[in-house]
């Protein structure tokens, strides 16, 4: 008799609730950020529960996590499904564990049902997708995708700490995994994530099959002028670069966000140097998160940032210099992979629409070498990026049996 394999909702909740108490937060979320010791231990976790199962576990030189479920023909390049583990600083238990666990999840279901693929299938785990501590983000991904990686063994994180030291103690802390050089072919990609935005909530929706991901560019900011004191240098004297960011700042929120719905800007992080109480600053450096559908609205609206920035500084006679530290296009997923899911929701009969995402993700960079696609489920009031994110068990479960019955007919395609 042959088992139908099943998700274990249960195993599936209960594997959220153990991932989310490494690095979690006295306010419910998870502080997990890339190539952390809470990092580390949530790779070794997903690790040992993998080898407990006698699925093989493999890491690549970028740290990125792969567990591997033969199938009938091991000529065939696998299937992955996954997400991410890491979090951003104050983050949710979901972004990425959600992914990431029921992918697993999926792997145990077919080996409880000693079902058999016709491709082996990976659950992966990519690295460094927040890229909170190390930008840019999604670095697991863009490594395997064949970008240059050598600029980011110099990088230092938002801690002051060095990634290739963090990078080399990351796979150290691992010897179970078995090496494997970076990048290799796969058949396909199929990456589970709760939206991050509103629109499944309010729709009632279980389920949202993403078919492109919107584009993302980061610019580091950095106004120079002056330092002096505080108490003794009047209007007449001061260079002052937190006046110039300040209004900068205030210009491009009145502008960009209003006159285009589309568009989204976000200054995230803010630094004065020197700090000091009572000095004016020398330097003042900002990061600025730009989002937009449209390749050209992003030219576009990262010219009006450098526009606003250099009359800011000027008109406080400081300079200014601006620094593109992530350059992420948009792109739209394969239709055939997107053809996919959309048959495995409709045999599960579950409501669902199509949709953008606005959040980038690993599957973006992915895209580009294998057909991929993304299913999205809903998050309570669309909050991530925040301690308080929230999906409802019964829609994490959905998500889980959706990302199942897609594996199982992709890694059956012939
Ligand atoms: C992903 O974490 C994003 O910022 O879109
Ligand atoms: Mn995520
Ligand atoms: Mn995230």
């Amino acid at each position: 008799m042959t088992l139908v394999p099943q998700i274990d909702g249960e195993r599936l909740l209960g594997r959220l609730d153990a991932f989310a108490r490494i690095g979690e937060t006295p306010a419910g979320g998870v502080n997990r950020q890339a190539f952390s010791v809470e990092d580390r231990s949530a790779r070794r976790l997903l690790a040992e529960l993998a080898l407990a199962r006698g699925f093989s576990v493999f890491q690549d030189g970028m740290a990125n996590l792969f567990i591997r479920r033969e199938g009938s023909d091991a000529t065939l390049p696998p299937l992955l499904i996954g997400s991410h583990l890491d979090s951003q600083p104050t983050g949710g238990r979901f972004d990425g564990a959600l992914g990431t666990l029921s992918a697993f999840e999926a792997l145990e279901a077919l080996e409880d049902a000693q079902a058999e693929t016709h491709m082996p299938i990976e659950v992966v785990a990519w690295v460094n997708e927040e890229g909170s501590r190390f930008a840019p983000g999604v670095m697991g991904s863009m490594a395997f995708t064949g970008a240059d990686t050598e600029a980011w063994k110099s990088l230092v994180g938002s801690d002051g700490a060095c990634l290739a030291g963090e990078l080399e103690a990351t796979i150290a802390a691992l010897p179970e995994a078995a090496p494997r050089p970076v990048g290799m072919p796969i058949s396909g990609y199929i990456e589970l994530h709760i939206e991050q935005g509103p629109s499944l909530e309010k729709e009632q929706l279980p389920i949202g099959v993403v078919t492109a991901v919107q584009g993302t560019r980061w610019l580091e900011v950095s106004i120079q002028g002056s330092a002096g004191h505080a108490g003794t240098t009047g209007l007449a004297y001061r260079r002052d670069p937190m006046v110039a960011a300040a209004a900068a700042m205030h210009a491009l929120q009145a502008t960009i966000m209003p006159l285009d719905t589309s568009a989204r800007l976000t200054v995230g992080r803010i630094a004065a140097q020197p700090g000091s109480i009572n000095a004016i600053p020398q330097s003042v450096t900002f990061t600025v998160d730009l989002r937009h559908p449209q390749p050209e609205r992003l030219d576009a609206i990262e010219a009006e940032v450098r526009r606003v920035c250099g009359a800011e500084a000027k008109a406080q006679d400081c300079t200014v210099t601006i620094r593109r530290s992530f350059d992420m296009p948009g792109a739209a997923f394969s239709p055939a992979m997107i053809s996919i899911v959309e048959a495995a929701v409709g045999s599960l009969h579950l409501p669902h629409k199509r949709m953008v995402s606005g959040a980038f993700h690993d599957a973006l960079f992915i895209a580009r070498v294998a057909p991929a696609a993304m299913i999205f489920v809903p998050c309570r009031d669309g909050l991530s990026h925040n301690e308080a994110e929230y999906v409802e068990p019964a829609d994490a479960v959905t998500g889980a049996r959706v990302l199942l019955q897609a594996a199982i007919a992709a890694a059956s395609a012939h």
